[in-house]
């Protein structure tokens, strides 16, 4: 979950560096480096906490700031050891001729440690990663891609890992195994980094590494081996994001801007992908036949954290949609409990950042036994985009805050389009399928619809943040719509909030609720709604304040709530994509009022690249 970058070329190095980590600080910010190559040494500063307070370490340390030549940097979320001043990156040999950093785990680093250590090296800091720069040092005899080629035979694990060397100025080497690398191309300079967040304000130009590819990288040119030190060839990808977009406008918080980019995100998850006259959808990306897709009779959605629900909402649109057999799994489960994969079985990973270690490791299992994969990735040319082969990108731009938002809802709306796809494929008339695809088209409306009300929701909002519990309860596709809802509120306010199908409250949960144990229900006017009033009964007989969700005009509820907040009407269907987005809009401004962090709260990372 680190962030990497790096720069050679005739600018002043530290400015690019720190400028970079600024835009990848969401990936993980518990402390930050930098090293830069210049004047025959390698000059650094460490500091912890945020990037704001290296670049104060930086401007405090006299020539460095200024230095041309090449350098590296890194802001850090721990995986082993302390955030302190010490384990952050870069790390150094001892001579301090070589510094790197590096984004993943070295999982034998104990016994690599205790050889180099019985060898006479010293170790400065606890981590993993300083391994790296002692079994470069110990290899290297002149050539500094070969070095960290040889060093990286005796590396088991992963990393996205960059190094530089006093003897090689001007000379970054890459390496990628497990952890994302790209590299950004300028004129007469280069970028290394992490993901492509860091290069848009200098290069639309980019190469991803595969994993077991190395560089050696200067201002002009790019020697890409792999692990074997055989030359390689790699495409060069045109990114078309805006460099505006990974910048929050006049939001105050990239998580609100991305909120209220969704209803334009999702016209762009559905821009070309609606054929009227035929009343299906159109996924042409995944390169597969309808005879092909006929012959799917069973799908298994693999994901994390948003991901994983948005794929509980896939799985009734599967089902009742395309009348196909499918379940959900959590990746780390799916990857490690031998899933039975059958020859017309179809997997869909999805994930935003298409880095996630236990969605990756899911893809392969997946493949291993034979599946039929088609991912759903927002990052064009992840690792599981490249890796799944096939699939369906979001289209929503850079997802800043580590909150979910407009990915999720893009998510969403990506599954239906499949659903409707393989409805047309299989029972569903051609009439259905078009009223199914006009529904689709509305979303954005009533999304829009939604955000005018934010200053009301913010009005509720305001009430329950002093609360340290919330139950959330829905049915159907609002069930996972209940998790997603719960887990905003979780990840961003830290008020322990838990999602309930409505109907299990009673077998448990419900003994918790009293006074200061609220209630989101959400009581859309779908099939199920006069269930979801009887369990708002229930609540409100235990004393917990309710907050439902209703369908506008819809006064059957209100009767039973304390609070409602109306979306516009809609089919079961669509009901999940604007419920998220006011629940989305509760749990930012209960935050707010909460005065937490919003778009990087504490323990989270936007990507989790390690199990
Ligand atoms: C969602 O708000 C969280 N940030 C987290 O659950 C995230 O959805 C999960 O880590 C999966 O990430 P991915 O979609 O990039 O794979």
């Amino acid at each position: 979950m680190c962030g990497i970058i790096g720069y050679t070329g005739p600018r002043p190095a530290a400015s690019v560096l720190i400028d970079g980590l600024k835009r990848l600080e969401y990936r993980g910010y518990d402390s930050a480096g930098l090293a830069v190559v210049a004047g025959g040494r390698i000059q650094q500063a460490k500091a912890v906490g945020k990037v704001k307070a290296l670049e104060e370490a930086v401007a405090g340390s006299g020539a460095l700031g200024s230095l041309v030549g090449c350098g590296i940097a890194h802001t850090r979320w721990a995986t082993h050891g302390v955030p302190s001043e010490v384990n952050a990156h870069p790390h150094f040999d001892e001579s301090g001729n070589f510094a790197i950093v590096h984004n993943g785990i070295v999982e034998n680093y104990q016994e690599l440690r205790r050889h180099l250590e019985a060898r006479g090296c010293h170790f400065r800091s606890q981590t993993d990663s300083e391994v790296l720069a002692h079994l470069i040092a110990g290899a290297y005899e002149g050539d500094l891609l070969s070095a960290t080629a040889a060093a990286l035979e005796q590396v088991s694990g992963t990393y996205g890992l960059a190094v530089v060397s006093r003897h090689h100025p001007g000379m970054l080497v890459v390496a990628r195994k497990g952890s994302p690398i790209v590299i950004g191309l300028g004129k007469n300079e280069n970028f290394v980094a992490s993901d492509i967040a860091p290069l848009l304000p200098y290069t639309r130009e980019v190469i991803y590494l595969n994993d077991g590819d190395i560089a050696a990288v200067t201002a002009e040119t790019i020697d890409l081996r792999n692990i074997k030190n055989v030359p390689v060839e790699r495409e060069v990808a045109k990114i078309d994001w805006d460099a505006g977009v990974a910048e929050k406008g006049n939001f105050p918080h990239f998580m609100l801007k991305e909120i209220f980019e969704q209803p334009e995100t999702i016209e762009n998850a559905i821009r070309g992908r609606i054929d009227h006259e035929m009343g299906t959808a159109l996924l042409n990306g995944m390169n597969l036949t309808a005879r092909e897709l006929a012959q799917i009779t069973r799908i298994v959605i693999a994901g994390c954290g948003s991901s994983m629900h948005a794929g509980l909402v896939g799985e009734y649109y599967f089902e009742d949609i395309a009348g196909i057999s499918t379940s959900v799994e959590q990746a780390a489960e799916f990857r490690y409990r031998n899933p039975i994969i059958e020859p017309n079985t179809l997997v869909i990973p999805i994930s935003q950042s298409g880095e996630t270690a236990d969605t990756i490791a899911a893809v392969r299992e997946a493949a291993a036994k034979g599946a039929l994969i088609t991912a759903l990735c927002n990052v064009v040319g992840s690792t599981i985009a490249r890796e799944a082969g096939r699939g369906i990108y979001l289209h929503a731009g850079p997802e800043i805050s580590v909150a979910s938002t407009k990915a999720f809802t893009s998510q969403v709306v990506v599954l239906l389009l499949y659903a409707l796809l393989l409805g047309r494929n299989r029972r569903l008339n051609r009439a259905d399928g078009n009223e199914l695809a006009c529904e689709i088209e509305a979303v954005p409306g009533l999304i829009r619809q939604v955000l005018k009300q934010a200053p009301k929701i913010r009005e509720i909002a305001q009430r329950y943040a002093h609360c340290d519990d919330f139950f959330y309860i829905g049915r159907g596709c609002l069930y996972p719509t209940a998790l997603e809802g719960a887990l905003k509120l979780k990840e961003i306010s830290y008020i322990h909030a838990e999602g309930y199908h409505a109907a299990e409250l009673k077998h448990g949960p419900i003994s918790l609720l009293d006074e200061r144990h609220p209630v989101m229900a959400l009581a859309n006017d779908i099939p199920g709604k006069d269930k979801i009033i009887g369990n708002i009964q229930e609540c409100r007989a235990r004393k917990s304040p309710v907050v439902a969700v209703i369908t506008e005009g819809d006064d059957s509820v209100r009767a039973f709530t304390d609070d409602v907040i109306e979306i516009p009407a809609c089919s079961r269907f669509i009901a999940p994509l604007p419920t998220t987005v006011a629940l989305q809009l509760f749990a930012y401004y209960i935050a707010v009022e909460r005065g937490c962090e919003i778009d990087q709260p504490r323990n989270l990372a936007k990507s989790v690249t390690v199990e």
